[in-house]
């Protein structure tokens, strides 16, 4: 039994914040942002606009697009570090929403590595047999927990939530391999301090903290090792990826992995341009916009790939059907 992908879809809000909009607020520059990262925009949430609201309107359209009823589903799983509240969970929130009456719900926290772990923790339900159709959603809004005086974050990220179904197949086809790993030692490279049980009163920042260098190494080798690895894994070569969907966090760190396996730039799904860093919500929106204009075809070897606080790192080979 394999989990197969029959559904996609995804919402960004509809603000847009350019870099020379940005320019206005802190010391910085469209040619510095452009050079350092490759983002010239990104969708920005309002104050009423909640995780789950993302969320709830990418995981519709994937249910449409599935052609599945939401009673059909079994299970849901949302990633995000950025839930409305500690609890009840986004997946929750969805399951009400979406009537998905029959359907257990849980969050997954791994960040911009979220929606990878979520994929393969659902693949895993399916194989085992346990769950037929899951609902696999990435949503984050860390624009929220960004201090818009702090150029080196402020400009980095932006909200936006992607979503798929899985289904079970006996099919040759779906998910062939998850690698999913952590480095906790590197935690404090990323931090999101405030809100936590170590400071709920949020005495301490609200807003991310990063150690851009840090993370920078870390996701150069993570990137490369995770879709490596879960090729290894589904005894695949490089040289099979028909087409790769790595984490939209900054064109340098993609470009320099592509240049190391060699890979021409049209087998590669970019952008970031458009919405900076979305954390979990990343590889499944761009999933969604590449399917969308069909840039997949039955049968194509596809990589997800995504690396973030935690530290994690996680990779998902697929074979498309
Ligand atoms: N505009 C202008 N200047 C800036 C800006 C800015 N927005 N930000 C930083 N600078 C300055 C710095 O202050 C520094 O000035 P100094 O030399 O006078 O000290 C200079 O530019 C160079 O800064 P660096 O940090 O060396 O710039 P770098 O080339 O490393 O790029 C960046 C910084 C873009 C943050 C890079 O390190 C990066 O992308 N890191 C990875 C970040 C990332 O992907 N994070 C998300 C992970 S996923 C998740 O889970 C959330």
């Amino acid at each position: 039994m394999r989990a197969k992908i029959i559904g996609t879809g995804s919402y960004l809000p509809e603000k847009i914040v350019t870099n020379d909009d940005l320019s206005k607020m802190v010391e910085t520059s469209d040619e510095w942002i452009t050079t350092r990262t490759g983002i010239k925009a990104r969708r920005v949430t309002d104050y009423g606009t909640t995780t789950s609201d993302l969320a709830v309107n990418a995981a519709k359209k994937a249910i449409e697009s599935s052609g599945i009823n939401p009673l059909e589903l079994d299970f849901i799983i949302v990633a995000t570090c950025t839930p409305d509240t500690l609890f009840p969970s986004v997946a929750c929130i969805l399951q009400d929403r979406l009537g998905a009456k029959n359907a257990g719900a849980l969050d997954v926290s791994a960040a911009c590595s979220g929606f990878n772990f979520a994929l393969a923790t659902a693949a895993s339900f399916i194989e085992s047999g346990k769950y037929k159709n899951i609902l696999v959603v990435g949503a984050d809004t860390l624009t929220k927990y960004l201090d818009w005086q702090d150029r080196n974050t402020c400009v980095l990220f932006g909200d936006g939530a992607g979503a798929v179904v899985l289904q079970a197949t006996e099919e040759d086809c779906g998910i062939l391999s998850s690698y999913l790993k952590a480095k906790g030692e590197g935690g404090q490279f990323l931090v999101m301090p405030g809100g936590g049980s170590k400071d709920p009163e949020l005495r301490n920042s609200r807003f991310i903290n990063m150690n851009g260098k840090e993370v920078f190494k870390f996701a150069v080798k993570a990137l490369e090792e995770s879709v490596v690895e879960a090729l290894k894994l589904a005894h695949l070569e490089l040289e099979d990826i028909d087409f790769l969907i790595p984490h939209q966090a900054n064109i340098r760190i993609i470009d320099h992995v592509l240049k190391k396996f060699n890979l021409p730039k049209d087998k590669v799904y970019v952008n970031l341009q458009n919405y900076g860093n979305t954390s979990a919500a990343s590889v499944s929106i761009a999933l969604d916009e590449a399917v969308k204009i069909n840039k997949i075809k039955k049968g194509d070897i596809v990589v997800l790939s995504g690396f973030g606080a935690g530290l994690t790192y996680a990779a998902n080979v697929l074979k498309w059907g």
